[in-house]
């Protein structure tokens, strides 16, 4: 195989982020978050996102961060109003719902919740007979690569506040949306939305793992450590998650440098995808999601890794070309040259 599209943590670690692990190997730390490298990355974290009251936890990956997070806003008979294609309701085998909370998803088309679809999704509770809908979960960007703007996201926290629900944030692929010339938001526009508790990856941005859960809501922070500890995410060894967020945000902008290579390989792709005649549809993402004939399928994936998303017709199919921190010009390149041949001998 030439180079994978599958998803952006096929790589390894941003040499980066090893160096400065090994730099900072000998010296002796305390453990479960207390150690200075988590405390210097939780200053630079509130630091470069403008939010100085934030509480800011270390969870090693993305399924433990959602359901600690989730979970803690939760009392025992209340759920989570998600879009169908949520990642906690598609790609984490039912791990919130195995704590006995249920998911209440409403469809949408592009992957985002808007205050219609919100309502739509609370008008499902009546009373103490049925399941009180207490959090609006999102992702930016969503699972199908597409992008909050900040007056769709202010809609979608003035929505859920109106009906006292709390909003959380799933940022497994922060970084690419910060990174995207797609959306007006922000760094500084996080802390002061009105979100109640989001987190930014570390994983799919060029970490070995780790994610950075940030707590606003005030009335959320105090028990946190309690929720992480009793599912077994309290990691004794939390230096290294301390030592890559403290560098991922140190002055020299680490985290953003390695989201643009993923998301300008992604525009860059997109591009030369249009200018092939191939339909897409350009998200400004690390995420795109083609439609090819099913044979130039077959004859991509004897070189490329990527997945087939859905089928669109008999002959036709999307597939989810990903890209990432590590993704070169050439590998790009490659694609697109052997895609134009494939294309040609098609016709
Ligand atoms: C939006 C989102 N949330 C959560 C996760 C889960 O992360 P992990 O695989 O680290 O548990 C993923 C993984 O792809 C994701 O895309």
């Amino acid at each position: 195989m030439k180079y994978s599209f599958y998803d952006d943590y096929s790589e390894g670690v941003a040499p980066e982020l090893l160096d400065y692990i090994a730099s900072n190997n000998t010296d002796q730390q305390r453990g479960y978050c207390t150690d200075d490298y988590c405390v210097l990355a939780s200053e630079r974290i509130r630091a470069a996102f403008d939010m100085h009251s934030a509480d800011v936890h270390y969870l090693p990956n993305g399924t433990v961060a959602n359901v600690v997070g989730l979970v803690s806003m939760l009392k025992a008979y209340e759920g989570v109003i998600s879009v169908k294609s949520g990642h906690i309701n598609t790609h984490e085998a039912g791990a919130l719902e195995a704590t006995g909370h249920k998911i209440l998803w409403v469809d949408s088309q592009d992957g985002k919740l808007n205050p219609e679809l919100i309502e739509k999704a609370y008008a499902s509770y009546e009373d103490e007979h049925t399941v009180r809908p207490k959090v609006v979960y999102i992702t930016q960007p969503s699972e199908l690569g597409t992008l909050y703007s900040l007056d769709e996201l202010r809609a979608v926290v003035d929505s859920a506040r109106s009906k006292g629900m709390y909003i959380y944030m799933d940022g497994a692929r922060l970084a690419m949306a910060l990174a995207s010339p797609l959306t007006d938001i922000r760094m500084k526009d996080y802390g002061c939305i009105g979100i109640d508790m989001f987190y930014i990856g570390g994983t799919k941005n060029g970490g070995l793992y780790g994610e950075a859960m940030v707590i606003l809501n005030k009335d959320l922070k105090s028990d946190f450590r309690y929720h992480i500890k009793q599912r077994g995410a309290l990691m004794a060894k939390s230096r290294f998650m301390g030592q890559q967020f403290a560098r991922f945000f140190d002055e020299d902008d680490l985290y953003m440098r390695l989201a643009v290579n993923a998301t300008s390989s992604a525009t860059k792709l997109a591009q030369g995808l249009h200018g092939l005649g191939v339909e897409i549809t350009e998200n400004g993402t690390n995420q795109l999601f083609p439609v090819l004939h099913n044979d130039a399928i077959t004859r991509l994936s004897e070189q490329y890794g990527f997945y087939i998303w859905e089928k669109i017709s008999d002959t036709q199919s999307r597939i989810r070309l990903v890209t990432s921190w590590a993704t070169s010009e050439l590998a790009v390149d490659e694609l697109l040259s052997d895609l134009t041949g494939i294309l040609a001998e098609g016709e």
